[in-house]
């Protein structure tokens, strides 16, 4: 089939790609000549595992071509995906401007029957705009249907998750319309839900909602563990048995960040309550999220005291492991608090360095390694749990340090392990290991 995929963000970029190796041509389109010319010449705005070498391979091929020309993507296409971004406003809402200025660009474009699928993140009712976007933008009338078609996929396992998606939802005016997706779709095999556009739209923030609010409910009973001496390693294990619930998204830790869950959370509560309904769940779930940073900055404040004197090695800044994705990432808001008060911050991450440096506080020195920033540091705080970091040589580590504390904000480590290396160690929901 001949796609064209518009915005090559995660979203767009990886679907692309995968939609070229399942054998279909498609055009990406971006209105970025930047990040065009970039492609074209086989480099990648983002870091995630597999990408490069999958858009190489297509795009020698021939199956994959990257333009910044809407209106040629438009036209050498049957299906237009719409994968441009959906950032928050300042009030939580969900800003579509890009959203529409694509949809007028289809509009204008449009020479014959087109089907245009929306894949971005949009709330509720988005389906019908973009609808009365198109018909009003055509110079003169020509058919076409609307899908949603929202995207599931997780930043660092992207590719995976595209080729193996747990279900596909493709929201569609009609059972014929829904065919065309079917069909694009029916080479991965896997299971798909055919529904219409308002459940399609509204199942994506459901899903994101509900991840969210599993990942707050754990931190708030952490919470409580941290009071009554519990171990909330232990409480998940025995929570997760209950197959109703399952193991799966439910670390504690310094809460939930990254491009979607914060801002789908705080979108489908003003939609909520533009429909006239308080999703007062859903505000709670927010509020645990942003009291992460705040609690783990008190826990290192009350173990060491005072931080204007201190030299605090920091190892991870990406919000999540995999990515150099620094999106709503918790290390902003750990380090800033840090900073505030006074302390020398010297930092490490394997790929987000780069992006790190235009969100943290000047001032924080970047290290080539977990061993420099730990050099002299009064203590050492975990925000993202890369795997190189389970397998540092600790003992190399501490005697690196000018004291050997650690505060894991991802529970990466096993508290007797570091009680044997020597450690006082702080962690997320489990008592401290503090010195004998
Ligand atoms: C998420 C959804 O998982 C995905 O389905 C959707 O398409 C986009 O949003 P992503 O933002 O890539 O994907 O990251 P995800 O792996 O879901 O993690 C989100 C945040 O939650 C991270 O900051 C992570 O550290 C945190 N998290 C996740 C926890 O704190 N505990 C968990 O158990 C799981």
């Amino acid at each position: 089939m001949n796609i064209c995929v518009v915005g090559t963000g995660y979203v767009g970029l990886v679907t692309g790609a995968v939609f070229a190796d399942l054998g279909n041509d498609v055009i990406c389109v971006d209105k970025d000549r930047e990040k065009i010319e970039g492609l074209n010449r086989g480099r990648m705005p983002i870091y995630e595992p597999g990408l490069e070498e999958m858009v190489a391979r297509n795009a020698a091929d021939g199956r994959l071509a990257f333009t910044t020309s809407l209106a040629e993507g438009v036209r050498k296409s049957e299906i237009i995906f719409i994968a441009v971004g959906t950032p928050p406003k300042p009030n939580g809402e969900t800003d579509l401007s890009a959203v529409e200025e694509v949809a007028r660009g289809i509009a204008r474009a449009m020479d014959r029957y087109k089907v245009i699928v929306n894949k971005s993140t949009v709330p509720v009712g988005t389906g019908d705009l973009v609808r009365e976007i198109i018909v009003r933008n055509q110079p003169a009338p020509v058919e076409f249907d609307v899908v949603s078609n929202p995207e599931f996929l997780r930043e660092g396992s992207a590719i995976e998750d595209t080729l193996r998606p747990d279900r596909i939802v493709i929201g569609a005016p009609s059972q014929q319309v829904a065919m065309t997706l079917l069909e694009l779709y029916a080479q991965l095999g896997r299971p798909m839900i055919i529904t219409d556009i308002p459940s399609a739209e509204m199942i994506k923030y459901a899903s994101n909602a509900f991840l969210a609010a599993k990942v707050s409910f754990i931190n708030a009973i952490a919470n409580i563990c941290e009071l009554a001496g519990a171990d909330v390693t232990q409480v998940i294990k025995g929570l997760g048995l209950d197959p109703r619930i399952g193991t799966t998204f439910l670390q504690a830790g310094l809460g939930f960040g990254g491009a979607c869950l914060p801002k789908d959370v705080e979108s489908l509560v003003q939609t909520a309550a533009t429909l006239g309904y308080d999703f007062k769940l859903l505000r709670n779930v927010a509020e645990i999220n942003r009291e992460r940073a705040y609690h783990f900055v008190e826990g290192m404040r009350k173990a060491l005291g005072p931080l204007d004197d201190k030299v605090i090695a920091i190892l991870g800044l990406a919000f999540k492991p995999n990515t150099d994705d620094m999106r709503e990432a918790k290390s902003v808001e750990v380090v800033t608090l840090l900073h505030e008060a006074g302390a020398t911050i010297k930092a490490y991450d394997p790929v987000a360095t780069e992006n790190a440096r235009k969100l943290l506080p000047p001032g924080v020195t970047y290290c080539a390694s977990p061993y420099e920033a730990a050099e002299k540091a009064d203590a050492l705080a975990l925000l993202t749990e890369w795997n190189e970091f389970k397998f540092l040589n600790l003992e190399r580590l501490r005697s690196l340090m000018r004291r050997p504390v650690i505060f894991d904000g991802r529970n990466l480590y096993e508290p007797e392990r570091m009680r044997r290396v020597g450690f006082e160690y702080h962690s997320v929901g489990r008592k401290p290991i503090l010195p004998a």
